[in-house]
């Protein structure tokens, strides 16, 4: 009898204890599977502010974020790839539940990257791509660089029909825009254009004056084109052609990439020939993708974003409704 009963008291333990721990489980599933975006934790290592596109982009991230009442954690790396992965060890710490970064430049991120994933942290990768096996990040939300580039060599070819000398600001040297604009543009440029000298201004307006002044100075009027792979470095230049004489979009057409407000003023005043549309305005699909992988979907390798061509003939009635 005395045995019996000692059966039944540990028996009543154990299905106390798996009961337990069965509900924990239970429970825990259910914290999974209730992520929303007003429980959800954003590391986001941003860039820089090297362009106006940046800023619109930086602007998205952070008001989508207010709007959906998403906890977010951002920092500005100031362009340097060192400060970028030190951001996002921190949130490594933090135990965020999702990181969204630009890599600055396309190599060098498998052991931070790695360092994410063992610690079960999705990495959304957005506007540029890092050069990393597929396992290491969710997806890559962010535009067709290559197919910016064949564009923009199009538009030069429309522009000079009879050819010419033609010079080339480049981006940041080893970014994914940068090299994937040089190549895309290559693609489709004709054989009667030559690019004389092609020099990297960094993405930025002053550098891209500065470079473009060392141009004219190296081949004067012989320059008939210039192709800027971003609006800040062609606004940049556009005041090195007048301040050395010469008229931007008659004198030395120009194609430049963003579509940002200041392109759309300089093709109002004639010193911009074309600007091919890269979007900013990732916030929105960036949050969607982060709830979703966050909660174990899985997601397509790219999310491209749309994006079109603008010319001066509609620049006036554009800019309006231009959001950056
Ligand atoms: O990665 C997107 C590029 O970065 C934009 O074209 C440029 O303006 C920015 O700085």
């Amino acid at each position: 009898m005395r045995k019996l009963s000692l059966l039944v008291v540990v028996m009543m333990a154990f299905f106390m204890i798996v009961g337990c721990s069965s509900g924990s489980d239970e429970s825990a599933s259910d914290d999974a599977a209730e992520k929303t975006m007003e429980n959800l934790v954003v590391g986001y290592a941003q860039i820089g502010a090297e362009s106006e596109w940046r800023t619109a982009n930086t602007a998205s991230i952070k008001e989508t974020a207010e709007e959906l009442g998403v906890d977010l954690k951002f920092s500005d790396a100031q362009q340097k790839q060192e400060n970028q992965i030190a951001a996002i060890r921190s949130y490594i710490a933090e135990d965020v539940d999702v990181i969204g970064f630009s890599p600055v430049v396309e190599t060098g991120w498998e052991t931070v990257l790695q360092e994410a994933k063992d610690a079960g942290i999705p990495v959304i990768m957005v506007d540029r791509r890092a050069d990393v096996p597929r396992e290491l990040y969710a997806t890559y939300l962010g535009s067709d660089f290559v197919e910016e580039g064949r564009k923009a060599g199009n538009e030069m070819n429309t522009l000079l029909p009879e050819g010419g000398k033609i010079v080339e600001l480049v981006g940041t040297v080893g970014s994914a825009p940068a090299n994937d604009r040089y190549s895309g543009f290559r693609e489709t440029m004709a054989d009667n254009i030559e690019i004389i000298d092609s020099q990297s201004g960094d993405f930025t307006r002053a550098q891209g004056k500065e470079v473009m002044e060392a141009f004219l100075k190296n081949y004067g009027d012989e320059i008939v084109g210039l192709y800027a792979h971003n609006d800040d470095m062609a606004i940049g230049a556009i005041q090195a052609i007048e301040e050395f004489g010469l008229q931007p979009g008659v004198d030395i057409k120009i194609v430049s990439i963003d579509a940002v407000r200041g392109a759309f003023e300089a093709m109002i005043d004639g010193k911009l020939n074309v600007t091919v549309e890269c979007n900013p305005l990732l916030g929105p699909q960036f949050y969607d993708l982060a709830l979703r992988a966050v909660n174990g979907e899985e997601l397509p390798e790219w999310v491209p974003s749309e994006e079109s061509v603008y010319y001066p003939d509609k620049a006036e009635e554009l800019l309006p409704e231009r959001q950056y």
